[in-house]
């Protein structure tokens, strides 16, 4: 089945905008969602306001775009934000933040298309998880948790649905730059705690490599490739070295991961 019509999340900027325009350049049509509504001004990306903590918005947003389109193929969780600040630092309700529009926003945006998909026979689920689901960050220990979280889903979810057509997968994009960094939300008290200085140093570091990091088209192009394959890959992590990272995490002993991240950022 031939992927015409999306609907993608998080497309008014970075890694979102970079697909929406990629796609329809490729002559699918985005349905771009975001809270503020904008999204790159180009033929086939119509943009919509809608905010993924809200179940009743997105599910209203999938009936809508069914009603015009008569289907919809393919759904991308790309909305996300991040939070930076030591584990002992940060409050259940900053966790929770956290977690509410990059888990919750992506289960309530899956939860919404499903119906459709299995009333379909298809459809292609992609969520955009981080190479942080796999390397734990710290001081960004809750975004490290959230993409792991997202990115197990995206799994297990593929197995109860592939009897109804529907593929999942995950991409894992490394370092990317865009407004992620900016957006950043440092926990309350994540100046004044006893890690302050080495959150901020290890923060900035971080911050320094988004900033040095990929154009979000390497995402896109990484996306629209699982979108036209006929067999979706189950996880995506674009950029040989980050591929090679993930390779290495999982076959050195965790004890020699945890040191090297030690060395890098703390
Ligand atoms: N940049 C990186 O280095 C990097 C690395 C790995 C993974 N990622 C992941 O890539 C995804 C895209 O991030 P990005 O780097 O492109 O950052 P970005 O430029 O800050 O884009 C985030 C997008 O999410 C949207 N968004 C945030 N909260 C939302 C909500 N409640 N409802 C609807 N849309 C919402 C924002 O739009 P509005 O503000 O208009 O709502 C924006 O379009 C995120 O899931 C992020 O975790 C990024």
């Amino acid at each position: 089945m031939k992927v015409k019509v999306v609907l993608l999340t998080g497309g008014s900027s970075g890694i979102g905008a970079a697909t929406a325009s990629l796609l329809a350049a490729k002559d699918i049509k985005v349905y771009a969602a975001s809270r503020s509504g904008k999204a790159p001004d180009n033929d086939g990306i119509i943009p919509i306001v809608t905010d993924v903590n809200d179940s009743e918005a997105i599910k209203a947003t999938v009936k809508k775009i069914y009603e015009l389109e008569g289907h919809l193929d393919a759904v991308i969780c790309n909305a996300g934000n991040g939070i930076a600040g030591a584990v002992e630092d940060t409050t259940v309700d900053e966790i929770r933040y956290q977690f509410e529009t990059c888990f919750y926003g992506a289960v309530r945006t899956i939860d919404a298309c499903l119906p459709v998909f299995r009333q379909q026979g298809y459809g292609k689920i992609i969520t955009v998880t981080s190479v942080a689901g796999f390397i734990p960050i710290p001081f960004q220990a809750f975004y490290s948790s959230v993409k792991a979280a997202l990115l197990m889903l995206t799994k297990a979810l593929s197995l109860e649905v592939k009897p109804y057509g529907i593929q999942c997968c995950s991409v894992l994009p490394g370092d990317t730059k865009t407004g992620f960094t900016a957006a950043r939300k440092y926990v309350e008290h994540a100046e004044d705690g006893p890690y302050a200085h080495v959150m901020k140093r290890s923060i900035a570091k971080m911050e320094k490599d988004e900033q040095n990091g990929m154009p979000p088209e390497k995402i896109a192009k990484a996306i629209l490739r699982q979108l036209k394959a006929r067999r979706m890959k189950a996880t995506v992590t674009p950029r040989f070295d980050y591929r090679t990272i993930e390779i290495l995490s999982r076959l050195l002993p965790t004890r020699t991961v945890l040191w090297l991240v030690g060395k890098l950022y703390c």
